[in-house]
């Protein structure tokens, strides 16, 4: 990934350039030596696949916004209901990053890195437990991250950008078998709301089609690049079947980028102060990490231990007690109430949870979109949102804003 500035300049740069001009190409798979060279301990436990490096389709190049007239994506516009999608405005970031101009976000459009409001969004597990993710991979770092993740059985949702699923397959498909939760990053890590309607679909389908080809699974869950969501985009997600997640806890870990300013010691002092507030939790937690740099990796790894002995460490699925993180309803990933192991089901469904299935087509609605429900009460109960004021967002559901904060992260 490149830096936090230069990905920001890229973005005003194509915003202002024609926006579908790009064309899609054949990216060449490219072997992902790192991964082979650490993985011979790790036994798969999920045999999802024989997933070889032969993508089927063609895809975006990596880093540029995906293209929206291509046949695939021409097909997935057209599979989707769009109708009740809110119409606000696209807000390209400002050169300097943030935050976006303010004045230029409606106020009706929840918008959650300007205003922090949360409109059905996962932002905490149940208390006692912490959802453990890590977004931006799969990287070069991957594997020395899923080597430690093994040596103590621990499972993460690892949010990944579809184009790294191109470069890095073998750290994608070593873990999805490993049972981690696979979940979308979009495919270039631009800000979702300062995308088109279709250009925010196809970095979402794109990349779930990656994963789909290397592992065999379809994803249903998802994290918008630096949190940016609006209700535009939570629309588009709920049309796509998707669950959105932010986080409450923010190690900034990003910053620690080669030449960043801040420190591991100061990443450590923000493990050492969540763990010492813990008694007096009312919620459990979500927790914002990255793959991206050998940093974030190294500083993961040295804080796990502590986190692991205050918190049930999972995955954010398994927090909400969802046991199908994937469409396919005869994979199933363990949850935190035991009634579910990771293994395939051989199709027969497994019903003693009360989660819901996921809409089988894809068109999302309000009423598909079901199982978001109950999860998002399991997320919110006895939760830090209920202090805050309380607002209706134009989905007609109780929202809550938390204040302005401007976040900015990766
Ligand atoms: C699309 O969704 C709208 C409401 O959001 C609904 O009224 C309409 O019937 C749907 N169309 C189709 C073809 O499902
Ligand atoms: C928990 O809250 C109480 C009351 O506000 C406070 O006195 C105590 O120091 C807090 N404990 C921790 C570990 O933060
Ligand atoms: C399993 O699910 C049931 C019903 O939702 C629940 O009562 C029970 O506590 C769960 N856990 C175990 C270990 O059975
Ligand atoms: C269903 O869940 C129970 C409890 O975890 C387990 O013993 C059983 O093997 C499962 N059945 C299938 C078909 O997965
Ligand atoms: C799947 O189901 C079939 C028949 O229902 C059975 O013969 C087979 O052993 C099952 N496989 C597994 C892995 O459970
Ligand atoms: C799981 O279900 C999908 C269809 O949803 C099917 O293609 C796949 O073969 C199934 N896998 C197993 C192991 O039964
Ligand atoms: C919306 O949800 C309802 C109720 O579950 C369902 O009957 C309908 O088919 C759904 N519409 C779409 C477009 O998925
Ligand atoms: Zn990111």
């Amino acid at each position: 990934m490149i830096a936090k500035l230069s990905v920001l300049a890229t973005i005003v740069a194509m915003a202002m350039a024609a926006p579908t001009s790009t064309t899609a190409t054949t990216t060449t798979a490219a072997p992902d030596a790192a991964t082979s060279a650490s993985n011979s301990a790790a036994t798969p436990i999920l045999q999802l696949s024989s997933f070889n490096g032969q993508f089927k389709n063609q895809y975006p190049p990596p880093d540029a916004i995906a293209p929206t007239d291509t046949p695939l994506v021409k097909q997935w516009l057209a599979e989707l209901n769009l109708t009740g999608i809110p119409n606000l405005p696209v807000v390209p970031f400002t050169d300097n990053g943030d935050p976006k101009d303010p004045s230029a976000v409606p106020a009706d459009a929840c918008d959650w890195t300007v205003t922090n409001c949360i409109n059905k969004d996962l932002t905490v597990c149940p208390k006692g437990a912490w959802g453990l993710t890590y977004d931006d991979g799969p990287t070069q770092y991957s594997p020395q991250l899923y080597d430690f993740l093994d040596t103590t059985q621990q499972k993460a949702t690892l949010f990944y950008i579809g184009g790294n699923v191109i470069q890095y397959w073998q750290s994608a498909l070593r873990a999805c078998e490993a049972g981690h939760q696979l979940a979308v990053h979009t495919w270039s890590h631009h800000p979702s709301t300062s995308l088109t309607n279709e250009q925010f679909i196809a970095e979402v389908k794109y990349t779930e089609l990656a994963i789909k080809e290397v592992c065999g699974v379809t994803t249903r869950y998802f994290r918008p690049p630096y949190g940016d969501v609006d209700n535009r985009i939570r629309g588009l997600l709920d049309a796509m079947g998707y669950i959105n997640v932010i986080w409450d806890y923010d190690t900034d870990d990003w910053q620690m980028s080669p030449g960043g300013s801040r420190t591991e010691a100061q990443v450590d002092d923000e493990f050492a102060k969540w763990i010492a507030a813990a008694p007096n939790d009312t919620t459990g937690h979500i927790v914002l990490e990255h793959e991206l740099y050998q940093t974030t990796v190294d500083a993961a790894i040295k804080n796990l231990p502590a986190v692991q002995k205050t918190w049930k460490t999972v995955p954010v699925a398994a927090c909400m007690n969802d046991p199908h993180p994937y469409r396919e309803q005869n994979v199933t990933l363990a949850t935190m109430d035991g009634n579910y192991t990771t293994g395939i089901t051989n199709g027969s469904k497994n019903t003693t949870s009360s989660t819901t299935s996921p809409s089988s087509t894809g068109k999302g609605n309000s009423s598909t979109s079901g199982n978001r429900t109950p999860i998002t009460a399991a997320g919110m109960s006895g939760g830090a949102m209920a202090t805050a004021g309380q607002r209706l967002g134009s989905f007609g559901l109780t929202t809550v804003l938390l204040g302005a904060v401007f976040a900015m992260v990766l």
